[in-house]
């Protein structure tokens, strides 16, 4: 058997990681400034995370939710008081796709309909109802397809408004990035989300955050949304959650009633990934992760700026974004290749940084110097 061709792959196999740092199969070291998608929030095999998820293995790994499970209920404790979201209920799944699609359907239970407003650019994830509120027709499968689908364009307040003036007795949700990661590192402007609140409010539509990529701290606040001081319905996570194990959520305002089987999972919520969702949120509180995101960060994003051959440079916290002249289009190759530093990218010649909330200061500048020393090779 082999693999089912589906990832553009760079030649390269990583074998060894820790911190900010990754090392190939031959020794290589890279400076990791992507975190493999905006996954790893701590550092990559953080001795507390590896301890914790360790001690976890020997006692048990898996039983399904139809016993109690502590662990469950620490780490919905631990994620109100991080997330100051106290009053929240949360409901534990496996991916980003699967939080966004509870999301939704919760949603949809709650109001009885069926329209979801979502955004130019969205990314939601790959699955039934969440790749349908993707704006990206080559991922969207001929049965994925829906009119219950309105896309509207990001941060036009007018579209918006229109949107709920007509048909706003019909529409369910609102989901919407705080920051579109896949999309391209862009900003919900904070009236946007106030808005959206206030036409949720008024039509009776469920507000919901996907908070996959630039949820967690990313942001240098818990959800890039609390920069707008709004109040989401629900809010999807996943991604950072685990820092690499696999693990997703959506929190729940009290608003909604649960009733039994109205959401389910076999996987979700398992004591492994209890354990390690929680040593997450013990590092970020323990090591203040997201003040460390706000602030080097808000460093990088000035060093950015001042390099005069970037443009357009953007985000909140560790979630950055930035456009390269189509004459520096080889940037991201040449980074990692030539330098050995991760970043991402999104199309067209958009870099993407997504480094570990723990990126240090050090880092940053060793960064900045290599970006331009790289940028410096293409001038005539
Ligand atoms: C904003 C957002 N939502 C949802 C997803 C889907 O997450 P997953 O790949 O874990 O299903 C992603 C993944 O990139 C994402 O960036």
């Amino acid at each position: 058997m082999k693999l089912f061709d589906v990832y553009p792959l760079n030649d390269i196999t990583i074998t060894k990681a820790l911190g900010t740092r990754v090392w190939d199969d031959q020794g290589t070291e890279y400076m990791d400034l992507y975190g493999g998608h905006a996954v790893i929030s701590i550092g990559h095999t953080h001795p507390h995370w590896v301890k914790r998820i360790e001690d976890q293995l020997e006692q048990i790994a898996f039983y399904s939710n139809s016993i109690k499970i502590p662990l469950q209920n620490e780490l919905a404790a631990k994620l109100g008081e991080v997330s100051g979201k106290t009053e929240y209920d949360l409901f534990l799944c496996n991916s980003g796709a699967e939080a966004n699609e509870n999301a939704l359907k919760l949603a949809s239970f709650h109001t009885g309909r069926k329209k979801i407003v979502a955004f130019k650019k969205a990314f939601h994830g790959r699955t039934s109802l969440a790749v349908a509120a993707t704006d990206n027709p080559s991922i969207v499968a001929p049965v994925n397809e829906t009119d219950n689908i309105i896309f509207l364009p990001f941060n036009d307040a007018d579209a918006l408004e229109a949107s709920f003036k007509a048909q706003g007795n019909e529409i369910a949700a609102v989901i919407i990035e705080g920051i579109q990661g896949v999309g391209g590192i862009n900003v919900a402007a904070s009236e946007f989300l106030r808005q959206i609140r206030s036409l949720c409010d008024a039509h009776g539509a469920v507000y919901i955050a996907d908070s996959v990529q630039c949820g967690y701290g990313r942001s240098g606040k818990f959800f890039s949304h609390d920069h707008a001081g709004v109040n989401a319905d629900i809010y999807s996570m996943a991604k950072g959650m685990g820092n690499g194990f696999p693990i997703g959520g959506i929190i729940i305002s009290p608003k909604f009633k649960a009733k039994h089987s109205m959401l389910g999972t076999t996987f979700g919520g398992n004591h492994l990934a209890c354990a390690a969702a929680l040593a997450v949120l013990e590092v970020i509180e323990k090591e203040n992760l997201m003040l460390n995101a706000e602030k080097v960060g808000a460093y990088l994003m000035e060093e950015l700026r001042a390099i005069p051959e970037l443009s357009g440079v953007r985000g909140y916290g560790l979630m950055i974004g930035f456009d390269v002249p189509e004459s520096h289009k080889n940037l991201k190759k040449d980074l990692l290749f030539k330098h050995k530093v991760f970043t991402g990218e999104a199309k067209p010649n958009v870099i993407r940084l997504l480094p570990s909330l723990a990126l240090t200061m050090e880092d940053a500048k060793t960064f900045i110097n290599i970006l331009k020393t790289t940028i410096a090779q293409y001038q005539p």
